[in-house]
């Protein structure tokens, strides 16, 4: 038990000063993913409309539907777009070692929410009414698609 808060201090350093240096002059500490569950917790319409609804709750299964025609690294550049967070703190690993984070969730549009989350829920914490663009769509749809989005409309297949 011991080893293992040490060991988790001594990541979470490691973790803390990725994020200063990829945050030069920030005073801040950066949020980190935490999962569309983790959301469900205060936002229960949005979470149930979109594990309903929304193609990016099962995005998971588009990419396991090809995974055996795929090489390990044919199948690792699906992930980007597929999973939530690839490669960034809090984010999917695996399908094994995260498989909260397997799916396209949450913060692929709202961005990475663990300080929204610990602050309760402020709004100055994360990407909300105002704050958000259709640009960032096309970080992973292609742009024809995104230019006809009609952003509200859009919501609803895309989200919530
Ligand atoms: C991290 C990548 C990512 C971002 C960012 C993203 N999406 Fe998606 N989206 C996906 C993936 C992957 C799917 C397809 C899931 C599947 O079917 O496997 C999808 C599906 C959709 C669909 C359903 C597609 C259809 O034809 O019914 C809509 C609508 C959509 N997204 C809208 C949006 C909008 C609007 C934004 C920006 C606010 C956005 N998405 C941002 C990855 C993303
Ligand atoms: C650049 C981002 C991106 C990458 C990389 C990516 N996808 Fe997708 N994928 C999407 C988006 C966005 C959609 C939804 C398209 C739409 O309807 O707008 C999608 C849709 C799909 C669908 C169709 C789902 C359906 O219901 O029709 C399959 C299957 C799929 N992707 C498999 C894969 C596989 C396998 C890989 C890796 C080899 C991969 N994708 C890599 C963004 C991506
Ligand atoms: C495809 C991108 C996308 C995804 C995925 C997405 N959202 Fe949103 N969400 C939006 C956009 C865009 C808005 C802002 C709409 C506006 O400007 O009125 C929004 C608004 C919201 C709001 C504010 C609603 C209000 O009426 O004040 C909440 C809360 C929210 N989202 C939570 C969630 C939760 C929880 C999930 C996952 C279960 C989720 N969102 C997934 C794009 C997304
Ligand atoms: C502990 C409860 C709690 C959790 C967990 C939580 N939220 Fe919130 N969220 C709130 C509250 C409360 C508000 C409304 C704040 C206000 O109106 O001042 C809010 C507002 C929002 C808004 C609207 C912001 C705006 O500008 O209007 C979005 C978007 C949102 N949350 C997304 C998320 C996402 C994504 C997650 C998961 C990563 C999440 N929330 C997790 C409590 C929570």
């Amino acid at each position: 038990m011991k080893g293992k808060m040490i060991l988790i201090s001594v990541l979470a350093g490691v973790m803390l000063s990725a994020g200063a240096s990829l945050l030069p002059g920030s005073a801040k500490a950066a949020s980190t993913y935490v999962g569309s569950a983790t959301c469900a917790g205060c936002h229960d319409k949005e979470y149930t409309n979109f594990s309903k609804y929304a193609k990016k709750a099962h995005s998971d299964r588009s990419i396991k539907m090809m995974a055996k025609k795929l090489t390990p690294e044919e199948l690792k550049e699906c992930y980007a777009c597929h999973t939530t967070g690839y490669g960034q703190p809090g984010g999917f690993v695996s399908f094994e070692k995260t498989p909260d984070m397997a799916h396209a969730g949450c913060e692929v549009c709202h961005g990475p929410g663990s300080a929204h989350v610990d602050a309760g829920g402020a709004k100055a914490l994360i990407k909300g009414k105002g704050r958000m663009n259709v640009k960032e769509c096309e970080k992973c749809h292609n742009s024809e698609r995104v230019s006809n989005f009609r952003f509200k409309p859009m919501l609803y297949g895309g989200a919530h």
